[in-house]
């Protein structure tokens, strides 16, 4: 039985799963310490990696061939690429995509040359999608009982399904989102959020054909207020909201 490979690019993303974990050991290899344990009773192989593509490959890589995880999750936020998508919301990506890639003329923008795609599927979405919304209509204000999520959202987050878009950079002004906005309506897509891991952790998942799945909170709405709503958010809520996402999404 594989262990589940879990990893976050960032200290806020991933404070929470970390103290919720049982350690059995750990080991440091390329710079990581990889955190052998069980995580809300399955065996997992936890990870704090660093924002961005390059980290995310080698992140992953190493989870695949070194550790023997036959899953991998990404569990961390993510700026909105959409107008429905708010602070504070919950975003499991059906698809991912690389914005920043552009080989042109070479090959189409988005493409990853050589192995063709531009928007990569990521696994068990619909079963991760059904435990997270049982979740939010049933545990949710029980579990953040006497934190004030109010801020966010009236009752409780809402749950997307969709595509994610992925790039080495932080979206913090509403040109560069319109930009990739109006990219991904030539292939009749509408990005829900866009972060700096996904798309690569696919392409890697593919390689080795080992299922992926991304799992995001809304952290800020990838513009102006950017830099600000990130930082708050990293500060109060992430690591909570982020360790109950992916709490449902392995128990099922
Ligand atoms: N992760 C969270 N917010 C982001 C943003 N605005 N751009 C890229 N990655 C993010």
């Amino acid at each position: 039985n594989s262990p589940i490979g879990i990893f976050s690019a960032c200290e806020g993303e991933i404070s929470v799963l970390r103290d919720h974990m049982r350690l059995q050991r750990s080991e440091i290899f390329g710079n990581r310490e990889f955190m052998i344990g069980s995580l809300y009773n399955r065996c997992v192989v936890l990870v704090l990696s660093h924002p961005g593509k390059t980290a995310t490959a080698l992140t992953a890589t190493l989870l695949i061939d070194r550790f023997k995880c036959g899953f991998i999750i990404f569990g961390g936020v993510a700026g909105s690429m959409h107008p429905n998508v708010k602070v504070g919301d919950i975003v499991i990506a059906s698809e991912v995509s690389q914005h920043d890639l552009d080989s042109r003329p070479l090959c189409d923008r988005f493409e990853v040359p050589d192995l063709g795609g531009k928007l990569w599927p990521t696994d068990r979405t619909d079963v991760f999608k059904a435990a997270v919304a049982k979740y939010l209509k049933h545990g949710f204000s029980a579990d953040f009982n006497g934190v004030d999520l109010a801020q966010f959202h009236a009752t409780q987050p809402t749950l997307h399904t969709g595509l994610i878009v992925c790039g080495d950079q932080f979206i913090s002004s509403t040109q560069h989102k319109n930009d990739i906005i109006d990219g991904y309506k030539e292939l009749s897509r509408a990005p829900l959020a866009c972060e700096m891991e996904g798309g690569v952790l696919a392409v890697v998942g593919r390689e080795f054909g080992i299922p992926v799945a991304d799992l995001r909170v809304i952290s800020d709405s990838a513009d102006e207020e950017a830099e600000f709503d990130f930082n708050a958010f990293m500060e109060g809520f992430a690591g909570r909201l982020v360790a109950a996402l992916v709490r449902e999404a392995i128990a099922c």
